[in-house]
């Protein structure tokens, strides 16, 4: 299955420990180490194209120009599963500034409901990474990033484990210039809008629930 501006991010580590997370054996704590470590995985990928800046470097023996990071960085969870990567994205980038996006997903209506909104105010000048586990419905990726454009930002990355075709299609039709990330596409949804195989629910096993 493939699809327009999704990346599949494929390496053997990531899926190892994407295969372990899946396992419902994993208790609260294994869950988060490996949702952490697979999200400081991802890093290397999704930050590939971002542009560099030289900047004079003076090394013990002489001066010479070194490449950095030409945009600050500004990291959106979406509360709360998203906390559980924000760890291990921030270790590879620990300059990164941090916002946070309520959402959650009416479990009868499966509609996305916005209760929190915290961003830096120069996000609208940042490379942004909007952060979640799951793209089921799509709904609340597709709410987040509509609330991250509002704010000005113009260039952002939507990076999650798990994505259904169906989340993936959502938010595309609404947005479609944002790149998707992910670790794998999963089959389906289910009636109840849980993604199939899938992993559970990524908040309840992450926190404990
Ligand atoms: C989960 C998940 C996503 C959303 C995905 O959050 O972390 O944010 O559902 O579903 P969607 O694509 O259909 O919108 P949930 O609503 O369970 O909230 P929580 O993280 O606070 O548990």
């Amino acid at each position: 299955m493939s699809f327009r501006n999704v990346i599949l991010l494929d390496h053997p580590v990531i899926q190892t420990k994407l295969a372990e997370l899946r396992d419902y054996s994993a208790d609260h704590r294994e869950f988060r180490a490996l949702l952490d470590e697979i999200a400081a995985l991802m890093v290397y990928e999704v930050t590939r194209d971002w542009p560099t800046k030289t900047r004079p470097v003076q090394t013990p023996l002489e001066r010479t120009t070194g490449n950095v990071l030409a945009r600050q960085v500004t990291l959106v969870p979406i509360l709360r599963a998203g906390l559980g990567m924000a760890s291990g994205v921030l270790r590879l980038l620990p300059t990164a500034r941090m916002g946070h996006l309520g959402v959650y997903r009416d479990e009868k209506t499966l509609e996305p409901v916005s209760y929190y909104q915290k961003l830096p105010p120069d996000i609208a000048s940042t490379e942004v990474l909007l952060i979640d586990p799951m793209l089921a419905t799509g709904g609340s990726g597709s709410a987040a990033a509509t609330c991250l454009k509002a704010a000005g930002v113009t260039s952002m990355k939507f990076v999650c484990l798990v994505a259904a075709p169906e989340g993936i299609e959502n938010f595309h039709r609404h947005h479609p210039e944002v790149p998707i990330y992910c670790a794998a596409i999963d089959r389906e949804l289910n009636e109840k809008g849980f993604i199939l195989p899938g992993l559970g629910d990524a908040g309840d096993r992450a926190f404990g629930t």
